[in-house]
């Protein structure tokens, strides 16, 4: 599907973040049209989750811009930042749960905290949301901790759009799944922006999960976006880094710093 005529969803321009003397983020520039999935793809600690966590807020970059929507976000006011951040639904890399919650209370946690639901319907939305994502409600007063791994990104999957937001974003949300689990997993993401009609942006190295997931993907190296077009063009896309990437290669332009 193509969303090449929708609005910008997300604009990020020339944005820069260092921690220290790392220059992680060298001017990124990346555009998600509305309702477009895309996929941003990477080697480790190229940056993936810090431009994640620029765009939702966790994290102010040095320069640059971010727009949601067309509103610059960087510098926003508190109450704006807070509206613009109800829009977003987060799935983070490796689920992040709360422990001292219940699975129900941690899917209810948007609802209850940024739209002040009261707890009882409140929980009625987690349950529907668990049951849309393959969870037994049996578990719903389970701790996070009892659950295998796949349970937990459901779970993280069921907070993420229990809120019915317009955008979702997935930190690398098949790491540590087998195979099986992670295409499950994949197909609910596929599945729940659908629904949803969300927007979404994905964060990952697992190149089977990127093409399942996405439209459109987005190579970062070396703090910039490298390459950026569809899925369907990814194999013979003409670019040494890509394809140096999406076959595993530990030879081309793509040199691991393993000292230092
Ligand atoms: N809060 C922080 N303070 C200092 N350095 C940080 C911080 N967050 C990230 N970094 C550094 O920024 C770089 C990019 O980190 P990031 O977590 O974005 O990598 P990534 O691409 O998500 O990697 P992975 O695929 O392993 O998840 C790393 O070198 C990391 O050490
Ligand atoms: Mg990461």
């Amino acid at each position: 599907m193509t969303h090449s005529d929708n609005p910008a969803k997300i604009e990020v321009r020339n944005l820069q973040k260092s921690f220290g003397a790392k220059h992680v983020l060298r001017g990124v520039d990346l555009t998600i049209k509305t309702g477009e999935s895309l996929a941003v793809i990477g080697g480790s600690g190229t940056g993936k989750s810090v431009l994640i966590k620029n765009i939702i807020g966790l994290m102010e970059p040095d320069s640059g811009a971010i727009q949601i929507d067309g509103e610059d976000v960087i510098g926003m006011n508190p109450e704006d930042r807070e509206r613009v951040t109800r829009k977003f639904g987060m799935l983070f890399q490796g689920a992040a749960l709360f422990d001292s919650l219940s699975v129900w209370e941690n899917v209810a946690f948007g609802l209850i905290q940024s739209q002040g639901m009261n707890r009882h319907a409140a929980r009625e939305d987690a349950l529907a949301a668990m049951v849309q994502v393959g969870l037994d409600t049996d578990i719903a007063e389970r701790s996070p901790a009892e659950l295998s791994g796949g349970m937990q990104k459901r779970a993280g999957l069921a907070r993420a759009i229990a809120t019915k937001p317009e955008i979702l974003f997935f930190d690398e949300p098949t790491t540590g799944l087998d195979p099986i689990m992670g295409s499950v997993i994949d197909d609910l993401i596929v599945k729940s922006v659908r629904e949803l009609g969300a927007t979404a942006l994905s964060i990952t190295h697992d190149m089977a999960s990127a093409r399942r997931i996405a439209d459109n993907i987005a190579m970062i190296y070396e703090g910039r976006i490298v390459w950026h077009g569809p899925v369907a063009d990814i194999d013979h896309s003409g670019n040494e880094m890509l394809d140096q990437f999406i076959h595993g290669r530990s030879d081309g332009p793509i040199q691991l710093r393993v000292a230092g």
